[in-house]
C-alpha cells in the first residue's frame, strides 16, 4: 500500500488548485493522467472530483480506512475517505451539522460514493454492540431500498430511480447513533412501462429468479420473467452485470437485519407479486368497444394477494362510478382506459409501498433519545439524465439537478464571491454560469413550466398534453433556454418532434416529449379503487391507502408541485448545514473500464462548473472565520491573547496571526472575518491548537492537582496544628497537675521531715514511710557481703534504729547460716581444728593470725619417709600426725633435725631408724610456747617417768598445726601455755635452764652466755 500511495503522489497533481494553468485542457489532462493510473479522485480544494472507473479498485479496504482515519485532509492522496473523515472531525470539533452533496449525471458513481461514506462511518466510528445494530440497519437499508428503488437504465445498470437523503446522527462522542432517510419522487411509471434496454425495479426480477418454489407458488408466480408484461417491455429482463438470484438473498438477509418480520415480508412480496399479476390482466373489447375480462386468473391472484373482492376489483378496473343526483352510474371504460386504470393502480400500490418501506426503515434506525446530536447528511439523488425519449420523469429529475446545481452555486461561487465583497476583500470576480435562469424557467410562480403544467392539469375543459405545450409556447416563447418545434428555427426544428419542448439545462439540452405529462402529473387514481385498497387485507396496502386518503376532500397537490415543495424543503435544510461536495464524472457512456471519453468528461467539467469553482478556489481563500470565533478557538496559541483578549477581536486575530507566523499573502483581514488562503495554514494552526490544548490540559491538570494537593496540605497542616495545640494543652494540663502534685508531695515531704522525730502522725506518716522505704531499698543494695564485714551496715534513720538492728542481726545470722550450710565435712574438721587453735592462741601468740589462713594437714611426712622399723614399732598406736622438727639438745642446745610423730598415745622424736624419745601423753604435764612469732615449743615432761630424760625443746615451722593436732589427739588443750620472755626448761631432774625470747632483725637461735637458749624472733606486723 505504501508504494501505491507514493505512486499516487507522482501521477499528475492531487489538487487542481496547484495546477500551473487553470485551463480546461490542463484539468482534463490531469484527470486523464490520473484516471489511467486508477487514481479516480482529485481535489479542488476540499471538493472531491471522482471519475467512475467502472471496475473494482482495491482502495476501499479496512486498511485504507485506517490510513485515512483522523489524518488532515491534505496529508494523504485524495480519497473519498479523507473527505468523510474530515467532515466527521469538523462536525465533532465544531459541533455542527454537515452534509455531503454528491452530484453527477446518472451512472457517474453517486450512489457508490454515498455507500462508501456510510461504510467508512460504520467501520471507523467508535462502536458498541448496541450501536453496531443501528449501524448494521443503516448499512442494510441500502440493498433493500436499492432493490425497490433502483433499476437498470440505459445509463446505469443500477440507477437510482428515487432521490435519497440520509442523515447519519452522531452523539457528542462521535458514535453513530441513528439515522433518518428522506425519499424523493420515485419514478413509478417504470412499474408499468420501461423503455427499450431498461428494466423494471430490481425487486421484481429478484423475486421471480430468486424466490423459493414454495414462495412463488404461494404468490401464484412462475419462475419466468418473460411471463410478465411488466418485466418484458424493455426486452432485457436478464442483464450480465446483475445477478438477481444472489441479490435476492442479500435483500432477504437485509430485511431480517432491519427487523422485518415474516408477516411484513409476506405482505411486501404479496404487493410485488400482485403488481406482476396486475400487469398480466388483459382486457378485450366487447361489441361497443368497452373493456371486458376474458381470463380471470391474474385478477383472481391480485384479489387474492391484496385481500380484496375480485368482482369489485374487476368492476373498478372496467367501470367508472359517477355520482349523479344521489344515484351512482357506472360508466364502462374503453380498453385503453382500463389499461390506464390498471397501470395507475399498479404504480400507486408500488409507489405507496416504497414510501411505507422507507418509513419502516426509519422506525428501525431512528434514535429515540433526545440528547443533542449532530448529523452528516448524504444526498444521493438521481443524476441528470438525457434519453432518446424524455418524459415527465426526466423533467423532474433534471429539474432536481438544476436545483442542486443552484444550491452548489449559491454555496460556493456566488456566496463565496459575495462574501469577499461584503468583507471588503480585494477580489477579481470570477464569471460563472448561474443556472438560476433555468430554475426560474421551471419553477417560477405563475410563470414557470410547473405552473403551466399544473394549470393545465387543474383547469376544467379538455386539457391535453398538447394544449399544455401550446400554453408553454405562449408563456415562455422567447425564453433563451426554452424551445419547441414550433418556436425553433429550421435547423433545430429538424431535431425535434411536434410534441416536444426542449430545455437548455445547465448540463445540456434535453428534449422532452409532452405525452403523458398531464396524466403523470395528475397521478389520478379513482376514488372507488382507493376505497377498495383501503379495505385490502394486505396490511401494507390498507395502511398506505388509508393514510393517503386522509384529506380526500381537498384535491391532492400535483406530483410536480409536491416534488417542487419537497426540493424546496431539502434546499432549505441543506443551507443550514455545512457543505462538502463530491462531483462524480462519468468516464464513458458505455460503462467500460479504462475508457476515458475526453469529450464526455469535458462536457461534465463544463456544466458542473468545475473550472469556475477552481478559479474561485485558486483566487480565494480556503477558510474563513468570524474574528470572535477564530479568537475564541485559537487564543491559547498566543500569549497576548491568552487567556483574555480585551481589545477588538480583529486586533486580537491580527496579533494571533502574526504570532503564528502567517505570511502576508496567506491571509486577509475582512470586515468581520479572517480569510486564510491555504488549508495547510489552517491545518498547521489546528495542529498547534491540538498540541496546545493538550499542554493546556496537562497544565490545568497539574495546576488543579497542585491546588488540590495544596488544599490537602493546608488541611493537614491545620489539623496537625490543631492536634499539636490540643496535645500541648493536654500536656500542659498534665504538667500542671504533676507540679501541683509535686508541690503537695514536696510540702508533705518537708512537713514530714520537720516532724520526723515525732511519733507517727498524719504529718509525717508518708514521709516516714518514704524514709523507711528508701532506707530499706538502699539497704537492700548495700548489704554486707561476708560475715566478717562488720562495717558496711547502713546507718538507719532514727525511726528505723530498732528495725535496722534486728535486720542486721537477721542478716548476719542468715549469712552465717548460709556459710555454715555451705561448709564441707573436711572444712568442718579444719574449722573445728582452727577453733581449737584459736581458743589456745588467739591474742596470745604474735604470729597466730598468720596461721589462720594456712590449712592444717594430718601429715607432713609421708609414710615412705619414715623408717620402716620405726613405722612397724609404732604402727599399732596409729600415726595421727607427723612433722619434721628441729630438736635442741638439752646439753648445749645443739640443733638436730628430727621427725616428730604423734600417735594415739604418745609423741615420738625419731632420728632415722631410731626412736630418740617417746613421750606418753600422760607424762606430758605442760607445753610452753613464746608469745612471739618463733616456732619453739617446749614440752614439759613429768619426772615420774624414769624413762624420760627431761623437757623436750623443738622448733617446728608448723607450730599451730602441730600443737592443735596434739591438743586434739591427746586432749592437751589446757596444757598449752603461751609465755612471755622466757620458759623454764628442766634438763635433768633438778637441773634447770631456760629458753629466752626476744625480738630482733633476724630470727636466730643460739646458746647465750648465760647458758640459756636464746631465741630471736622477728616482729610480725599485725594488721
Ligand atoms: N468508485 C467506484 N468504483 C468502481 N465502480 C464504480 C464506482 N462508482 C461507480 N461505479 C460503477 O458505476 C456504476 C454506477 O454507479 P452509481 O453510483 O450507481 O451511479 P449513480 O448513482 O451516479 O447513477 C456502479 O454500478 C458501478 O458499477
Ligand atoms: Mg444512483
Amino acid at each position: 500500500m505504501e508504494s501505491a500511495l507514493t505512486a499516487r503522489d507522482r501521477v499528475g497533481i492531487q489538487d487542481f488548485v496547484l495546477l500551473d494553468e487553470t485551463t480546461e485542457a490542463a484539468v482534463i489532462s490531469n484527470l486523464k493522467k490520473r484516471f489511467n493510473k486508477d487514481l479516480i479522485y482529485t481535489y479542488i480544494g476540499t471538493l472531491l472530483v471522482s471519475v467512475n472507473p467502472y471496475k473494482e479498485l482495491d482502495i476501499y479496504s479496512q486498511k485504507q480506512m485506517d490510513v485515512y482515519m483522523g489524518v488532515n485532509f491534505f496529508e494523504l492522496p485524495p480519497h473519498i475517505y479523507a473527505l468523510a473523515d474530515n467532515a466527521y472531525h469538523t462536525m465533532l470539533t465544531e459541533f455542527n451539522n454537515h452534509f455531503v452533496l454528491i452530484s453527477g449525471e446518472s451512472g457517474a458513481g453517486k450512489t457508490e460514493a454515498s455507500k462508501k461514506i456510510l461504510q467508512y462511518y460504520a467501520v471507523s466510528c467508535p462502536s458498541t454492540t448496541l450501536l453496531n445494530t443501528v449501524r448494521d440497519k443503516m448499512l442494510m437499508s441500502n440493498p433493500v431500498l436499492e432493490a425497490f428503488g433502483n433499476a437498470k437504465t440505459l445509463k446505469n445498470d443500477n440507477s437510482s430511480r428515487f432521490g435519497k437523503y440520509m442523515d447519519i446522527q452522531f452523539d457528542s462522542q462521535g458514535d453513530a447513533v441513528g439515522g433518518h432517510i428522506l425519499n424523493y419522487l420515485l419514478e413509478k411509471s417504470r412499474v408499468a412501462h420501461q423503455n427499450h434496454g431498461e428494466r423494471n425495479f430490481h425487486i421484481f426480477y429478484q423475486l421471480v429468479e430468486g424466490g423459493s418454489d414454495n414462495l412463488l407458488q404461494q404468490l401464484g408466480l412462475e419462475r419466468d420473467c418473460q411471463r410478465y408484461n411488466y418485466l418484458t417491455q424493455g426486452q432485457c429482463a436478464t442483464v450480465s452485470s446483475i445477478n438477481d438470484r444472489n441479490d435476492w438473498k442479500s435483500v432477504k438477509n437485509a430485511l431480517q437485519v432491519i427487523d422485518f418480520d415474516e408477516t411484513n415480508t409476506g405482505h411486501l412480496f404479496e404487493v410485488v407479486a400482485s403488481v406482476l399479476h396486475l400487469g398480466n390482466v388483459q382486457f378485450d373489447a366487447d361489441g361497443k368497444g368497452h373493456a371486458l375480462l376474458n381470463d380471470n386468473t391474474d385478477l383472481d391472484w391480485v384479489s387474492n394477494l391484496l385481500g380484496v373482492d375480485a368482482n369489485k376489483l374487476l368492476e373498478d378496473l372496467t367501470f367508472r362510478k359517477i355520482e349523479a343526483k344521489r344515484e351512482q352510474v357506472l360508466s364502462p371504460f374503453t380498453i385503453d382506459h382500463a389499461i390506464y386504470v390498471r397501470d395507475a393502480l399498479a404504480k400507486a400500490i408500488y409507489g405507496q409501498t416504497f414510501t411505507w418501506l422507507v418509513n419502516r426503515i426509519n422506525e428501525t434506525i431512528e434514535n429515540k433519545d433526545s440528547s443533542r446530536k449532530t448529523v452528516i447528511g448524504l444526498l444521493d439523488i438521481y443524476g441528470f439524465e438525457v434519453f432518446y425519449v424524455n418524459s415527465f420523469e426526466q423533467f423532474c429529475i433534471n429539474y432536481c439537478n438544476e436545483k442542486l446545481q443552484q444550491l452548489f452555486i449559491q454555496l460556493t461561487l456566488k456566496a463565496e464571491q459575495e462574501e469577499y465583497e461584503a468583507e471588503g476583500i480585494e477580489w477579481e470576480p470570477v464569471l460563472f454560469f448561474n443556472n438560476k435562469i433555468i430554475c426560474d424557467l421551471v419553477e417560477e410562480k405563475h410563470r414557470g413550466i410547473i405552473s403551466v403544467l399544473d394549470e393545465e392539469c387543474l383547469r376544467p375543459g379538455d386539457a391535453t398534453d398538447l394544449t399544455f405545450l401550446e400554453r408553454l409556447e405562449e408563456k415562455m416563447g422567447n425564453h433563451p433556454h426554452f424551445v419547441t418545434h414550433k418556436l425553433a428555427d429550421k435547423m433545430i426544428r429538424k431535431t425535434m418532434e411536434r410534441g416536444d419542448f426542449r430545455l437548455l439545462h445547465y448540463a445540456g439540452e434535453v428534449t422532452y416529449c409532452v405525452v403523458g405529462f398531464l396524466d403523470k402529473n395528475n397521478d389520478l387514481l379513482y376514488r372507488n379503487i382507493k376505497d377498495l385498497m383501503c379495505r385490502s387485507k394486505n396490511a401494507i396496502v390498507s395502511e398506505c391507502f388509508s393514510s393517503m386518503d386522509l384529506d380526500n376532500k381537498k384535491r391532492p397537490e400535483t406530483v410536480v408541485t409536491q416534488f417542487k415543495s419537497s426540493l424546496l424543503k431539502l434546499t432549505e435544510m441543506l443551507m443550514a448545514k455545512e457543505a462538502w461536495y463530491i462531483r462524480c464524472l462519468k468516464s464513458n457512456e458505455s460503462k467500460q473500464q479504462g475508457q476515458f471519453d475526453e469529450a464526455l468528461i469535458r462536457h461534465q467539467v463544463k456544466y458542473l462548473g468545475l473550472m469556475e469553482h477552481l478559479r474561485v478556489r485558486r483566487a480565494g481563500f480556503a477558510y474563513r472565520r468570524k474574528y470572535e470565533d477564530f479568537l475564541k478557538r485559537y487564543k491559547p496559541l498566543c500569549p497576548a491573547t491568552w487567556p483574555h483578549w480585551r481589545g477588538q477581536p480583529a486586533d486580537g486575530v491580527e496579533l494571533l496571526a502574526q504570532h503564528l507566523g502567517y505570511l502576508p499573502d496567506e491571509y486577509k483581514m475582512g470586515r468581520t472575518k479572517i480569510f486564510i488562503r491555504h488549508p495547510r495554514t489552517l491545518y498547521a494552526t489546528e495542529d498547534a491548537y491540538e498540541k496546545c490544548k493538550h499542554d493546556l490540559a496537562t497544565r490545568l491538570q497539574a495546576k488543579y492537582k497542585g491546588y488540590k494537593a495544596k488544599g490537602e496540605f493546608r488541611k493537614q497542616k491545620e489539623a496537625a496544628t490543631k492536634i499539636e495545640s490540643c496535645w500541648r494543652g493536654a500536656q500542659a494540663r498534665k504538667e500542671k497537675e504533676k507540679r501541683a502534685w509535686a508541690v503537695k508531695v514536696i510540702k508533705k515531704f518537708i512537713n514530714g521531715y520537720i516532724n520526723r522525730g515525732q511519733a507517727k502522725n498524719t504529718d509525717n506518716s508518708e514521709y516516714l514511710a518514704f524514709v523507711r522505704q528508701s532506707y530499706l531499698n538502699r539497704l537492700k543494695n548495700n548489704l554486707p557481703k561476708t560475715v566478717l564485714d562488720k562495717t558496711t551496715w547502713l546507718t538507719p534513720p532514727s525511726v528505723l534504729t530498732e528495725a535496722s538492728e534486728m535486720l542486721r542481726k537477721l542478716h548476719y545470722r542468715l549469712m552465717v547460716r548460709k556459710y555454715v550450710r555451705g561448709i564441707t565435712p573436711q572444712k568442718k574438721v579444719q574449722l573445728q581444728m582452727k577453733f581449737v587453735t584459736s581458743s589456745i592462741f588467739k591474742g596470745k601468740k604474735e604470729n597466730y593470725p598468720h596461721s589462720i589462713t594456712q590449712p592444717f594437714v594430718n601429715s607432713r611426712i609421708s609414710d615412705q619417709e619414715i623408717n620402716m622399723g620405726v613405722l612397724s614399732m609404732i604402727r599399732k598406736e596409729q600415726i595421727k600426725y607427723s612433722v619434721p622438727v628441729i630438736k635442741y639438745d638439752r646439753n648445749g642446745f645443739k640443733p638436730r633435725p628430727r621427725q616428730f610423730i604423734l600417735t594415739q598415745t604418745a609423741a615420738y622424736v625419731v632420728e632415722e631408724a631410731k626412736i630418740k624419745q617417746r613421750v606418753l601423753y600422760m607424762s606430758l604435764k605442760g607445753i610452753s610456747v613464746s608469745n612471739l612469732s618463733d616456732g619453739i615449743i617446749v614440752f614439759h615432761i613429768t619426772r615420774e617417768d624414769p624413762k624420760q630424760k627431761g623437757d623436750l625443746i623443738i622448733q617446728c615451722d608448723h607450730l599451730f598445726e602441730c600443737l592443735t593436732q596434739l591438743s586434739i589427739i591427746a586432749n592437751k588443750q589446757s596444757a598449752i601455755k603461751v609465755v612471755q620472755g622466757s620458759i623454764k626448761v628442766e634438763i635433768q631432774p633438778g637441773k634447770e635452764t631456760a629458753v629466752d625470747f626476744s625480738t630482733g632483725q633476724e630470727p636466730m637461735v643460739y646458746k647465750a652466755k648465760n647458758g640459756h637458749l636464746m631465741v630471736v624472733a622477728t616482729r610480725t606486723r599485725t594488721r
